[in-house]
């Protein structure tokens, strides 16, 4: 019988999983075949349509192609003005952000035919293509996060929210604060050390690794002996419990960290992928 709960905590992630991302699934993948169809349609025209002297941005269906890459562009970075806005129904935010995500790589296809795959030269078109793809990888990695999500924050655990960790935490602080009282001077330095410690503390670089060389707590728990007298063995457990408690919370701040780091990249790229189209089409009037 005790398998039970384990089955029913299996099936809830597995669930969460599939919400977490379910927008993929939206319709029946409706705009995944959006998607694979326009890229196909668009890949038989550059095929079959005769381009002179050949195929380029400045041919009318290198225009025509530029256009509709531009037009999805801007239609994919209004969903930052979009996801502010909540409504149910047809466009609700599940189908703007299924469309968003196929359309998005459907872009690849777009954006490169309408290069007409000539040598690459660093200049602003160009700057504008590796823009555009460095907002579609990131927003892959982004989704891939997503996915990834739900499992991590609640490995091997009930569900906690970062309120309930902090708590815990800081019931088994005090318990450590009385049970280190006997302690010699040099381990109670240990312990107090571990308890002044700033769990938030170990920078970006901690949070997006979830590696803290320096911590506290593990450097105290080296120094008892989990076989010493009574009093070590007891401050011994409470570090190591202590340790696992901090262990939650840095892979919750991680996950958290990874959520969002990618969007960093994915905003900022989109808004300097605009500044850089406005430039090329510019540019190529300009000189027409
Ligand atoms: C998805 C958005 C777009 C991207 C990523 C993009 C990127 C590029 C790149 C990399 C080239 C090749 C430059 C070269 O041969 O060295 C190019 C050519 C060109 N693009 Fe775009 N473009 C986009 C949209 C547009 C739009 C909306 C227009 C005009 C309405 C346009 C007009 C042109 C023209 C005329 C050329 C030919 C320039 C030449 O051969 O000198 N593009 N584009
Ligand atoms: C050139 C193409 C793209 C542009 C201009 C673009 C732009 C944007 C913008 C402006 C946002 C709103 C961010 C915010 O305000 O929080 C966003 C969100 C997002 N994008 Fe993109 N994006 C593009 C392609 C992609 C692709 C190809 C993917 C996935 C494969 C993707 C995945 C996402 C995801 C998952 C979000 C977050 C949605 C949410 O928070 O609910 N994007 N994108």
């Amino acid at each position: 019988m005790a398998s039970v709960p384990n089955n029913r905590f299996t099936q809830d992630e597995a669930r969460r999983d599939a919400d977490h991302v379910s927008f993929l699934k939206y319709r029946r993948y409706r705009w995944l075949w959006i998607a694979v169809i326009l890229s196909i349609i668009t890949a038989l025209g550059y095929a079959f349509i005769d381009q002179d002297p050949r195929p380029n941005g400045g041919s009318w269906y290198g225009y025509t192609l530029g256009t509709i890459g531009l037009g999805l562009i801007v239609w994919l970075s209004l969903l930052g003005v979009r996801k502010r806005r909540i409504s149910e129904g047809q466009w609700s935010l599940k189908a703007w952000t299924s469309a968003h995500v196929y359309l998005g790589l459907a872009l690849i296809v777009v954006g490169t035919l309408h290069t007409g795959f000539h040598s690459i030269t660093w200049n602003v078109h160009w700057l504008a293509y590796f823009l555009m793809l460095l907002v579609i990888f990131s927003g892959a990695y982004g989704l891939y996060v997503y996915a990834k999500l739900p499992t991590t924050l609640s490995a091997g655990r009930r569900e906690m929210t970062r309120g309930d960790m902090l708590e815990e935490l800081s019931t088994t602080d005090r318990q450590l604060d009385a049970a280190a009282q006997p302690l010699d001077r040099e381990q109670a330095d240990l312990v107090i050390a571990a308890l002044g410690q700033d769990i938030f503390s170990g920078g970006a670089f901690g949070r997006l690794t979830g590696a803290y060389p320096g911590c506290k707590t593990a450097r105290a728990l080296s120094g008892f002996d989990e076989n010493g007298s009574d009093t070590e063995q007891r401050v011994h457990r409470l570090l190591s419990q202590r340790a696992d408690q901090l262990g939650l919370i840095r892979r919750n701040l991680r996950t958290k960290a990874l959520l969002e780091v990618w969007l960093f990249i994915h905003i900022p790229a989109t808004i300097a992928l605009l500044a850089a189209l406005l430039v090329h089409v510019l540019s190529v009037f300009y000189y027409w």
